[in-house]
């Protein structure tokens, strides 16, 4: 698939202020195409994915999935697209925590009409690349935040989406399983040729991404101010 958006404003009004958190985003993301999405806090990097992903609608301008405009759907067609083509991983991971990993990981699935029992099995393997294979029965209240993230990526693979958007997806990781899942995230995007925006302040993402962007005060601009990576740009 290809995501575009075009022109996207996103105002927020508190009180008599109205804030423009994305201020006319342009801005296509080719199949199998990787774009790491930086900006300082409140820079407009979540409600910008939120609008990508059609759980937030833009002000004005438009968001494409291939060429259907999905921002302008009514809510329930925009729920029905949301779970057959969207992996969100959003910064709350809203587990839940009394029911088993595996279950938490195929909710999607068990919500869209799928037996359990299947959806548990079809899971599995998304938990053993995360590394969770061996915790597949044990309830969220045991686990570290990072393995709570990562349960939370198992569960936006599920649905073998179409389009990935991710909202800093390594940030509670350390920087090894934080590699492996930027290296994950990146894989699955070329094999299965998706579009996807992860939102991140980690300098690895740089690293995987097919193309890197900040966001200050709603607008995009290129990754020319980009902090350069410790240890890296100083080669021959
Ligand atoms: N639900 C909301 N209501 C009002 N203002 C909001 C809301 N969500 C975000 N904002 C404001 O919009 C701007 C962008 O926020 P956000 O998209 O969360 O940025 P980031 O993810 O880069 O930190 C900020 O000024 C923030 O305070
Ligand atoms: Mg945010």
């Amino acid at each position: 698939m290809r995501l575009e958006l075009r022109e996207v404003v996103k105002r927020y009004r508190s009180g008599t202020e109205t804030i423009r958190a994305v201020d006319r985003v342009s801005l296509t993301v080719a199949p199998g195409e990787l774009v790491a999405l930086y900006g300082p806090s409140g820079s407009g990097k979540t409600t910008l994915l939120l609008t990508a992903g059609a759980m937030l609608r833009p002000d004005s301008g438009a968001v494409l999935a291939d060429d259907r405009v999905i921002s302008a759907l009514p809510e329930s067609k925009a729920a029905a697209f949301r779970r057959d083509n969207i992996g969100f991983v959003l910064q709350s991971f809203h587990l839940m925590d009394s029911a088993t990993i595996a279950d938490n990981a195929a909710i999607k699935l068990v919500l869209a009409g799928m037996p359990p029992r299947r959806a548990r099995r079809l899971v599995r393997p998304w938990l053993e690349r995360l590394g969770l294979g061996e915790r597949h029965a044990a309830t969220p209240a045991r686990l570290s935040t990072g393995e709570r993230q990562r349960v939370a990526i198992a569960r936006a693979l599920a649905n073998d989406p179409k389009i990935l958007l991710a909202d800093e997806p390594t940030g509670s990781l350390d920087a090894d399983r934080s590699r492996d899942v930027l290296r994950l995230l990146r894989d699955l995007t070329r094999e299965r040729a998706l579009p996807a925006i992860v939102v991140t302040h980690d300098p690895e993402a740089a690293e995987v991404a097919d193309r890197t962007l900040v966001l200050r005060d709603g607008r995009l601009t290129d990754a020319g101010t980009l902090p350069r990576p410790v240890g890296s740009g100083t080669g021959p």
